[in-house]
């Protein structure tokens, strides 16, 4: 069977994204009833970090325990990715060792080495470009909240602030469901054209649709869920006075421009959030938010897209039979070996 990676949601089918939502749905309940499926016992998750993490990390490593297997933490610097090693034997290294990787890089050329050097899955746990295990974690999340009587294709997202890796995996993945999506933010902050393009490509076989705007105070009004993101990451943290200024106070997220937005809309963010910037507390901590049933909700999504991706690539039929034989031959080779040694 050909291996498959998980790069950008563009690579699945609605029919697959589907497929691995109700996996997801499934796994989480099996969490609930304290009896998860060791679909990957004995497997090993090399997990690569050039930038900290806390969901990505944690929830990687728990659902690879929670299925049986083992995650290894290859934290920044602790490897020699890209530096004394090219990318590309690191994944011929690690993919004859491990059996699937996952890894948030700095670029996204990254990953795209990686897995076209890789014979195990590779998973993109976050680029400069996107975050597909966060996408599917929140359209998972979106359909858990849904407002009454209402499909996901009859629900509008609104993303407001600035285009980051978070929005262009919540652009295009909104979209291949069939939902509206809207982009509110300042000129200069804005989805560019080549994402409005593949989510406009999405939007003609779905039936979404696609808006980018200034106007996040007629947005509000239509939307169903509201997301936002940092204003600023790590290195354009000398952006700071600019990047406040074209998105103080109109694009924050606090009561008065909730209040502008239906009753039943759902406040989400994908975390870290800088507090008292793109969103208030009350609205972080109040009844509209989901963000951390969206939190939760990585764990679960995690198990589902290591399993959907993994569990094709081993040999299950074989497994008991072929672990009795090796046992049993390595049980007479340590077993002559310890006849010699009591011997002399
Ligand atoms: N949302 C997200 O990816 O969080 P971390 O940076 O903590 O992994």
């Amino acid at each position: 069977m050909a291996i498959r990676h998980l790069l950008d949601t563009q690579e699945f089918t609605r029919s697959e994204l589907e497929n691995l939502l109700d996996l997801t749905s499934a796994l989480k309940q099996a969490d609930r009833d304290g009896a998860v499926p060791q679909l990957l016992a004995g497997r090993s998750l090399a997990m690569i970090f050039e930038e900290p993490s806390t969901r990505t990390r944690v929830s990687f490593e728990v659902a690879m325990t929670k299925l049986g297997g083992h995650a290894l933490y290859l934290k920044p610097g602790e490897i020699h990715l890209g530096f004394r090693e090219t990318v590309s034997d690191t994944a011929r290294v690690l993919s004859r060792m491990c059996d699937v990787i996952e890894a948030r890089v700095l670029r996204h050329e990254t990953v795209v080495e990686l897995a076209r050097y890789s014979s195990v899955p590779v998973i993109n746990g976050l680029t400069d470009f996107n975050h597909p295990t966060q996408a599917i974690c929140d359209i998972f999340t979106m359909r858990e909240h849904l407002p009454d009587g209402r499909r996901l294709e009859d629900c509008t997202v609104l993303f407001v602030g600035d285009r980051t890796n978070v929005c262009s995996s919540t652009m295009f993945i909104t979209t291949q469901f069939g939902m509206s999506f809207i982009h509110a933010a300042p000129t200069a902050y804005q989805a560019p054209a080549e994402w409005v393009a593949v989510a406009e490509s999405n939007a003609e076989s779905s039936g979404a649709s696609v808006t980018v705007t200034d106007d996040v105070q007629a947005a509000v009004q239509q939307a169903d869920f509201i997301y936002t993101d940092l204003w600023w990451w790590v290195d354009q943290e000398d952006e700071i006075p600019q990047r406040r200024a074209a998105f103080m106070p109109r694009y924050q997220v606090n009561a008065d421009l909730l209040s502008r937005a239906p009753e039943h809309a759902r406040f989400m963010h994908c975390l870290p959030a800088s507090r008292g910037v793109e969103v208030t507390d009350e609205v972080i901590d109040g009844p509209q938010s989901i963000v951390f049933d969206q939190a939760e909700n990585r764990l679960h999504a995690e198990k589902a897209i290591l399993a959907w991706l993994t569990y094709p690539t081993i040999s299950h039929e074989r497994s008991d039979q072929m672990r009795r034989h090796h046992e049993r031959r390595a049980r007479s080779l340590l077993d002559a070996h310890n006849r010699k040694r009591a011997v002399l």
